[in-house]
């Protein structure tokens, strides 16, 4: 991590304990600017790991300008200043962060973060297309609320943004160049103008998946119904509630993918009739008829193009995998992920992944966000 001293710096802590949560390793070099706003002991306490703001640092000499600049597997500049860009596109080489960056060859994001004037100036926009003109990626600043006290270009991302990118810019990118649209969350059928009919997905194995394939430098689109997760900025997100409602989604997206994965929890049958008002307190019993709801997954199937990889999920009370097989050779999926419904709502999951071309994977427990990688990691693997 570079930190210059731009207002932003404050969150910097926050985005080195979510790297440090994912097993990041975190060193740090702060120009003497930035530990107005963050302090150096704040970072250190947070990464476990060394924080140099000067040359001379005893640490840093025992180590070695050059040697840091070779450690990571990717170099962050967060925030960025228009200061430390200017003099990162000229190759100035002044204090411990400029003079490591030029001396380093390793993979480089950089995160510009300023007032908008400042950010739209002439000279900041070259510098950054120097930059980017020699493969550093450039994560744009959002739109929002400045330290500056208006409104426009120039905020740093959120960390939890943040930390996605840096995962994608670091690489390694299987996916990159691929058009990854995925499904998740529950469908929401109204039964009256009150009440619906929904089922326990929690959307959190769905948004994992979209996740990971953003990491991995899928451009992904998220199909997102009823969810108790917030997915990210950085994936295309679009709304859903009813299943007419993921039917028109999956209509409008899946041609565009190279994987559809169908995650969400699309409800099997939806209300023989719409009732509008609200359906009145009865003392006895009352009856509501259904009806089954059109098969989405086998619709896009039907309409596959060719290359293009259909994945399913596959929700049973317990993993049976001749249902699994079935509904994988019925839809003419290219692989359905079999995983058992108390899997619902929870933060782990475990399953089977069955191919059209026979191949068989075991995924044993694991958090969610892992099981995701590693099912990119299987499906990728498929031909
Ligand atoms: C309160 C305050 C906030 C600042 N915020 C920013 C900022 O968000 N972005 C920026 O480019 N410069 C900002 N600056 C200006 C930089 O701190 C200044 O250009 C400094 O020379 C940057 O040094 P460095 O790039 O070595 O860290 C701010 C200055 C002050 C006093």
């Amino acid at each position: 991590m570079g930190v210059s001293g731009g207002i932003a710096a404050y969150k910097i802590p926050e985005l080195v304990r979510l790297l440090v949560k994912e097993r990041a390793a975190v060193k740090t070099l702060m120009t003497e600017t930035s530990t107005r706003f963050c302090t150096r002991d704040a970072i250190a306490a947070l990464s476990g790991d060394s924080v140099y703001t000067g040359i001379f640092e005893p640490l840093f000499l025992e180590e070695g300008h050059t040697e840091l600049a070779r450690w990571p597997d990717i170099f962050v500049i967060a925030p960025a200043t228009a200061n430390t860009i200017a003099k990162l596109a000229l190759g100035v080489a002044d204090n411990i962060l400029t003079t490591t960056f030029l001396a380093s060859g390793v993979p480089k994001l950089i995160v510009p973060s300023m007032n908008t004037q400042m950010y739209d100036a002439e000279a900041l926009q070259k510098n950054l297309n120097d930059l980017r003109a020699r493969g550093a990626a450039v994560l744009p600043p959002d739109v929002g609320d400045l330290a500056c006290k208006t409104y426009g270009a120039g905020r740093m991302p959120d960390p939890a943004v943040l930390l996605e990118a840096i995962f994608r810019a670091a690489g390694p990118r299987p996916l990159e160049g691929k058009r990854v649209v995925v499904s998740a969350g529950a469908t929401v059928e109204p039964l009256d103008d009150v009440r619906v009919l929904t089922n326990r997905s929690s959307g959190k194995m769905g948004v994992a998946i979209a996740r990971a394939a953003y990491r991995r430098g899928a451009d992904v689109s998220l199909i997102l119904g009823r969810s108790s997760v917030c997915p990210l900025p950085p994936v295309d997100i679009v709304h859903a509630d009813s299943i007419d409602s993921f039917r028109r989604a999956y209509a409008r997206l899946a041609p565009k993918s190279d994987y559809f994965v169908a995650a969400a929890a699309v409800g099997d049958f939806i209300p023989a009739k719409s009732v509008r008002g609200k359906i009145k307190r009865t003392n006895g019993r009352l009856t509501l008829e259904f009806k089954s709801s059109p098969d989405l997954l086998a619709e896009i199937s039907r309409a596959k193009k060719q290359g293009q990889k259909i994945l399913g999920f596959a929700l049973e009370s317990s993993l049976d995998e001749k249902a699994a097989r079935r509904k994988l050779q019925e839809k003419h999926l290219d692989a359905v992920f079999l995983n058992r419904a108390s899997a619902m709502g929870a933060d782990l999951n475990a399953g089977i992944g069955l191919s059209a071309g026979g191949r068989r994977r075991v995924f044993k427990q694991m958090p969610k966000e892992r099981l995701a990688a590693e099912f990119w990691t299987w499906v990728e693997a498929l031909n």
